[in-house]
């Protein structure tokens, strides 16, 4: 091999060296800057689980994904089901339902809503929004399946 081969052949590994190291480096740092577009998912309607759901029959609520957004079920004393927006109007804590004092209660601030989603206490400007609750039959004896929408 001459010395001008030679020189060529180092040149171009020292070149490509520095582009994978560039690359190397710059590539997961143009990927944090320019995340790939996750588009939200559309979710209109939630299977909630079985009426006879040991959350909702011990605690009186669960909370749903509703896409990214949770939505609190509950079932009151009167097995009665409805379903709200998950999150507090006032600052966006996740509520929780107190079946035995039928109130919808945000711990953030002692925020509370009744089992309308009507303010009853506390700092929170606006009702919660409420959702549309469907007990599907699944056959005698059978529990029914809970679906929730939006309204
Ligand atoms: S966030 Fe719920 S009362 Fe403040």
């Amino acid at each position: 091999m001459t010395d001008a081969a030679r020189r060529k052949l180092l040149t171009w590994l020292l070149n490509s060296s520095f582009g994978a190291l560039a690359a190397t480096v710059l590539y997961p740092v143009a990927r944090f800057v320019s995340p790939p577009e996750i588009p939200e998912a559309d979710t209109n309607l939630v299977e909630a689980g079985l009426s006879n759901d040991p959350e909702l029959v011990e605690k009186g609520f669960k909370i749903l994904r509703f896409g990214n957004d949770p939505v609190i079920l509950l079932r009151t004393e009167a097995d009665e089901y409805r379903a709200f927006a998950g999150t507090c109007t006032h600052l966006d804590c996740i509520v929780e339902f107190h079946r035995t004092e039928n109130v919808i209660w945000c711990n953030c601030h002692n925020g509370e809503y009744d089992t309308q989603g009507k303010v009853v206490g506390g700092p929170p400007p606006r009702p919660l929004q409420a959702f549309k609750v469907d007990l599907v039959d699944k056959g005698p004896g059978q529990p029914s399946a809970i679906v929730v929408s939006r309204v």
